[in-house]
């Protein structure tokens, strides 16, 4: 080697060496996402779908590792997917999204056991087609919860155990199960989780449980499972929310009751609808849906920057309050990674386009985003 050249290489090698530097140091932030500033207060998690796990959208994965450290199948654990047929399971998603995430060191939510949506109708025949007995229900709902919380043993951190069995006025939902099997249902999917998983967190999760009366009809059934000495970790909020409503100070109100009770309290579901919608739709009845109308799909376009900033306004308020509990919320879920993702694009009404959550169609934050960060940073 000429050894004249050696100031001159290292005019092309320090600044190349330096651009490695940064780039690296650069990567390395880029890893900080949304989750971080989080840490010591609550988990950040988002619900995960077929598009994102079987890599057809190839930036959802990397996106969701950056960003999240709790996930959530928002279908594939659910019955009619991972026990379409008796004697049937299929866990091959469902693994997938569990495999993602033991590898990327995140909490796995297990969602859901017992729910009267979703589950196929089979559940609830016998072979003839005749309604099943109590006995031969909680025979099949014993098998279910066995096979699948067993399946799942040692990986997921906490299971929904029961999802929505409470009405709006507090009394308990009429579900097939409550029919068949009567009110002790609930306890009985309890004890079978906990069976099946003796480390499993069990959860009672459902929307709307942070209005007076519906929380009103809840709070009795933790105290009831607590007073059999039934394991219950934790009540999920699911939080479907809306610019209007609810008033957010009744969460604040209801993250102090159900924390009282000694559980943890989690928003489970979490997404601000920002479109019209007619009162009688808020909540997350799935089965309620009304039809399309231009008129309720107002901003194709894009969201005006009046409504965006409603949008951060609203999450900075809701922020404020989870960290303020950040001793009893152990998790704030999103119910999608970004815009596109969200099921409020087609539920209650299809076909719109809708923009509930921090990240846009592009996987840019959006003002919500900053908004959200500053609230924890302040703290
Ligand atoms: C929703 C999913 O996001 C949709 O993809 C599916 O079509 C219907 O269910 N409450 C729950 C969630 O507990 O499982 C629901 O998820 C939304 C309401």
């Amino acid at each position: 080697m000429n050894m004249k050249n050696i100031p001159k290489m290292k005019n092309i090698l320090l600044p190349a060496a330096l651009t490695v530097l940064m780039m690296i140091t650069q990567c390395s932030n880029d890893k900080t996402g949304l989750k971080d500033p989080f840490n010591g207060y609550f988990l950040i998690g988002t619900s995960v779908n077929k598009a994102m796990i079987t890599g057809t959208d190839p930036l959802a994965l990397p996106f969701i590792a950056e960003n999240f450290n709790s996930v959530t199948a928002e279908n594939a654990m659910k019955w009619e997917r991972i026990h379409p047929e008796p004697g049937k399971y299929d866990f091959a998603l469902a693994d997938s999204i569990v495999s993602f995430a033991l590898k990327n060191n995140m909490a796995v939510i297990g969602h859901v056991l017992v729910w009267h949506s979703q589950t196929p109708d089979w559940v609830f025949l016998d072979s003839l087609g005749n309604p099943l007995t109590r006995e031969a229900l909680l025979d099949r709902l014993k098998e279910h919860i066995y096979t699948v919380v067993g399946h799942y043993r040692g990986k997921v951190t906490g299971w929904d155990v029961v999802n929505e069995a409470v009405d709006e006025d507090g009394s308990m939902r009429q579900t097939k199960w409550l029919q068949i099997i009567g009110d002790d249902y609930i306890e009985k999917a309890f004890r079978f989780a906990h069976e099946a998983d003796p480390d499993a967190e069990l959860y009672y999760n459902d929307y709307n449980n942070e209005e007076k009366a519906k929380r009103a009809g809840v709070i009795p059934i933790i105290r009831d499972l607590q007073e059999k000495g039934i394991r219950i970790d934790g009540v999920g909020i699911q939080g479907h929310w809306h610019l209007d409503s609810p008033d957010f100070s009744i969460v604040d109100e209801t993250i102090g009751e159900y924390a009282a009770l000694g559980v943890k309290v989690m928003i489970t579901e979490m997404e601000i609808n920002v479109l019209p919608t007619p009162a009688w739709l808020y909540g997350a009845e799935i089965s309620k849906t009304a039809e399309y109308r231009d008129s309720l799909n107002p901003y194709v376009e894009g969201l005006p920057d009046s409504v965006q900033t409603q949008l951060a306004d609203r999450y900075a308020a809701l922020f404020r309050i989870l960290l303020d509990h950040s001793d009893a919320v152990s998790r704030v879920t999103f119910w999608g990674i970004n815009d596109a993702y969200s099921w409020k694009n087609d539920w209650p009404i299809p076909g719109r386009t809708n923009y509930p959550l921090l990240f846009d169609r592009n996987y840019k934050p959006k003002p919500a985003y900053y908004a959200v960060i500053n609230e924890v940073k302040k703290k």
